[in-house]
């Protein structure tokens, strides 16, 4: 059975990771699908994204899981690949509200998709990419949040654009 771990992940992080180690040992055929498109400004392009997923998922030690992306609703992607189940992280209240009010739009346009909802452990309860990027963009450290392929591009990305703010 394929099911699909949806997300923008931009970038991803050891949160992410925790839930696709997880999602892996119950679901046989995991595919973490990389959004194109997102509501939120993105830093990193899509085929990045990918790669840092990808990347990723070697540096932790997790196999068996494959990187797509999509550029359409979720609902269309799961058709193409036959999947009928989505994974989603909830990490408090705020994500319930969204996550919910996104269940029940996927429902009403695809009823025979369903989404499975799996709590990051404790440790990662407090994460997200913002987090993240806002730590990156004052150099701070990354390397309980993220893996170092991302922090390596996290790096790169603010430390050329502050030298490019410079020269201007
Ligand atoms: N640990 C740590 N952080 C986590 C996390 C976890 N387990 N799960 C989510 N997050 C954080 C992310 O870091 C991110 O943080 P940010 O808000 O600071 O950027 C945030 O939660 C959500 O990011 P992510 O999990 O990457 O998903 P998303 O909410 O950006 O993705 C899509 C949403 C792509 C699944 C959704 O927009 C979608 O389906 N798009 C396709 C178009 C569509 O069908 N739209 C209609 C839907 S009804």
């Amino acid at each position: 059975m394929t099911v699909l771990y949806p997300g923008t992940f931009d970038p991803v992080t050891c949160g992410h990771l925790d839930i696709v180690r997880r999602a892996s040992e119950i679901f046989s055929e995991l595919v973490v699908a990389v959004s194109a498109r997102s509501s939120k400004d993105l830093l990193f392009s899509t085929a990045e994204r990918v790669g840092l997923v990808t990347q990723s998922l070697k540096e932790s030690g997790i196999t068996g899981v494959s990187v797509t992306s999509f550029d359409s609703l979720l609902i269309d992607i799961m058709r193409t690949t036959g999947a009928r189940i989505f994974i989603r992280g909830l990490r408090a209240n705020t994500d319930f509200e969204y996550e919910f009010q996104m269940h029940l739009a996927n429902g009403k346009m695809a009823p025979e998709i369903s989404g499975i909802y799996l709590m990051p452990s404790e440790s990662n309860i407090y994460l997200s990419s913002t987090l993240v990027k806002e730590i990156a963009s004052y150099g701070g450290s990354l390397s309980t949040f993220v893996t170092p392929c991302v922090e390596k591009a996290l790096r790169r990305m603010f430390h050329d654009n502050s030298q490019t703010k410079g020269d201007r």
